[in-house]
């Protein structure tokens, strides 16, 4: 069992800082193993899926975790991980009526937050990487935003970012001409002024409020920065060869002690 490193209080300057995962969306890409439960409940090696990102959450020392899932399959989360006690966390659901897009998602998480900082992580990424000191950092700053990136093979499928040095020069989501070979991965640290940036915000091509224009408000302000992730990082939920992938590589970092 994980246990939290540091309950997330405001101490001095350090703000408070809550954790929301976002595990709604169709799964279209996935389907047929969709239709009857929620993609993030899927099996990875030995594990459904979203333990992952609630393990992460609690490796970085962050306790009040609010999952974000769509009406079909809710109530599978709830069998499953009930109050969050077996990782260390308190967990809250909300439900997202429509696959409105990941900034959307994230609106709905305006109650539960009630005044902290917010580290956010999509359901479906797995990753090694350690968050606490980002976190830890974050949670000292006066504002702003952080975005993680990761070397892809494929940078066209996800958001890309640009970057100078630290500094975000641009992140473009699922470019057809990526100007890098840098991943936004799903995993972010907001203020506790997201929230009144939403209504800059309007759908896409797709019809979704975007993760990626969400940032792109904070980079014009100046106020995002970007850190690298180490070790592995994947999107498991994007195709059923990611879900392969993801459970072959899952099964040889648990061997190694690793994961
Ligand atoms: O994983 C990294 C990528 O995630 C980033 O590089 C992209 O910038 C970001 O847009 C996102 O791209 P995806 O195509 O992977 O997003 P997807 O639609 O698969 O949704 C990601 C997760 O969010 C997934 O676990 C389902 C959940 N979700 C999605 C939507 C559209 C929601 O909870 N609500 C939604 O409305």
């Amino acid at each position: 069992m994980l246990r939290p490193g540091r309950i997330a209080d405001t101490v001095g300057a350090v703000s408070q800082l809550k954790g929301v995962i976002l595990a709604g969306g169709k799964a279209t890409r996935l389907r047929p193993l969709t239709y009857v439960t929620n993609k993030h409940l899927l099996p990875v090696y030995d594990k459904p899926l979203i333990y992952y990102p609630l393990e992460a959450i609690a490796r970085a020392g962050v306790e009040e975790v609010l999952l974000i899932t769509n009406p079909e399959h809710a109530g599978h989360f709830l069998q499953l991980l009930r109050t969050g006690s077996e990782f260390g966390l308190r967990i809250t659901y909300e439900l997202q009526e429509e696959a409105g897009g990941l900034a959307q998602a994230v609106g709905l998480a305006e109650p539960f937050a009630r005044g902290s900082k917010l580290l956010v992580i999509l359901g479906d990424n797995i990753f090694t990487h350690d968050l606490s000191a980002s976190v830890e950092r974050f949670r000292s700053e006066s504002h702003g935003a952080v975005i993680f990136a990761k070397e892809v093979d494929e940078p066209e499928h996800y958001g890309v970012v640009e970057l100078d040095g630290e500094r975000v020069v641009s992140i473009e989501e699922k470019p057809a001409q990526p100007k890098s070979s840098l991943a936004q991965t799903g995993i972010y640290l907001y203020d506790e002024r997201v929230f009144s940036f939403m209504d800059q915000l309007a759908p896409s091509g797709r019809g979704e409020l975007e993760i990626t224009d969400l940032n792109n408000i904070y980079l014009e302000e100046g106020s995002l920065r970007c850190e690298t992730l180490d070790g592995w990082w994947i999107d498991a939920g994007t195709s059923h060869d990611e879900l392969l992938a993801a459970n072959i590589t899952v099964a040889e970092l648990r061997r190694r002690g690793e994961l």
